[in-house]
């Protein structure tokens, strides 16, 4: 089998194998190896009654020396822990994770995209309540698995400034609510705006706080940075999920000598930066081009609109570098698998 390399999309593909592990009985069983694709569940689990579940998101990639690189996904076990206690999952150990996602990466060797194509292996980690139940109280059973598949680049368009959209008539998080947590709910509770964005023509919803509307939070499923003055800005906020890319991201400005501030980052603040982006997983960095606050009948313009940056293009370049091993990882944030 040769897979079109190049041109592969950001979408769900079948790959040879998954791996599942059952919390039952307050423990958790042996990690196990499956080709089905499906999942025998409880009609009552309470993944599907009331959305007790955690997902991740990380990515494989096939470096110029022909190893395999992992990138952080320790942290992506640290976050799953989180979640889980957010909203009382059984946690997945560490250990276990690190373990499982090290084993499905190298059972689905022939599916991990070469160097130079801009695909890799994209892995999603799944935890949900399996046990049933009809009252709303946490599951006494959990599965966790998890899945792979070739991706392309996020945005067909590669590394392009892309508009996006003010939301101000929705939220995906309340102030104190799951907005820190990667649980299913805060999705679905986005898809609304995410589709009106894209009816607009935008590639996706830019979310305010939801308490007063006055400081940028989320930029739909990625966070928010802004850059001026020879510093990197990106917003404080409980209801936005901490991102791995952009904590990598803050480490590798300040290598570069840029100042790096965490803190709430006004609407109007728009005006004065000099590059803005959103980062995460899936596109490292996406450039944007404009910000419009439809309701209010402003567009704030960044650059040319086709042009990305040059600090957000050095930062995207250092940092896919690193993961791809093209680039020295002076940070040891890479696993090299064999
Ligand atoms: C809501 C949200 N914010 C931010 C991110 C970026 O996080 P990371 O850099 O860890 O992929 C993601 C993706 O995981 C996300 O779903």
């Amino acid at each position: 089998m040769e897979l079109d390399w190049k041109n592969l999309g950001f979408g769900i593909m079948k790959t040879d194998y998954n791996v599942r592990c059952v919390f039952k009985d307050g423990l958790w069983g042996e990690l196990e190896v499956s080709s089905d694709e499906y999942l025998p569940i409880h009609i009552g689990a309470t993944c599907l009654h009331y959305g007790q579940e955690s997902f991740e998101g990380l990515k494989a990639f096939t470096g110029k020396d022909g190893r395999i690189r992992l990138f952080r996904h320790k942290e992506n076990a640290l976050r799953m822990i989180e979640s889980a206690k957010g909203i009382h999952l059984a946690e997945v150990p560490i250990e276990l994770f690190m373990e499982a996602v090290e084993k499905v990466v190298m059972l689905n060797k022939r599916f991990i995209p070469p160097h130079g194509t801009g695909a890799s292996l994209y892995i999603r980690p799944l935890l949900i309540g399996t046990g049933p139940e009809v009252g709303v109280k946490p599951a006494a059973e959990y599965t966790f698995l998890i899945f792979v598949m070739p991706v392309g680049p996020y945005f067909k368009a590669g590394f392009k400034p892309v508009d996006v959209m003010i939301c101000r008539d929705h939220d995906r998080a309340a102030p104190l609510g799951t907005g820190h947590l990667k649980v299913g709910g805060n999705y679905a509770a986005s898809m609304g705006s995410i589709a009106d964005a894209h009816q607009s023509g935008f590639a996706t919803a830019l979310y305010l706080d939801a308490k007063e509307k006055k400081y940028i939070d989320e930029c739909g499923p990625a966070n928010f940075f802004g850059i001026k003055d020879n510093t990197y800005i990106t917003p404080k906020s409980h209801s936005i999920l901490p991102s791995i890319t952009n904590r990598s991201l803050q480490d590798l400005a300040k290598q570069m000598g840029m100042k790096v501030e965490v803190r709430p980052v006004p609407v109007e603040e728009l005006s004065t930066f000099e590059e803005v982006g959103a980062c995460g997983t899936a596109a490292v960095i996406s450039p944007i081009g404009k910000v419009a606050d439809v309701d209010n009948g402003i567009t704030y313009s960044f650059g040319d609109g086709v042009t990305p940056g040059p600090v957000s293009t050095k930062l995207y370049e250092t940092l896919l570098g690193m993961q791809n091993g093209d680039l020295e990882d002076s940070f040891g944030w890479t696993k090299i698998l064999d």
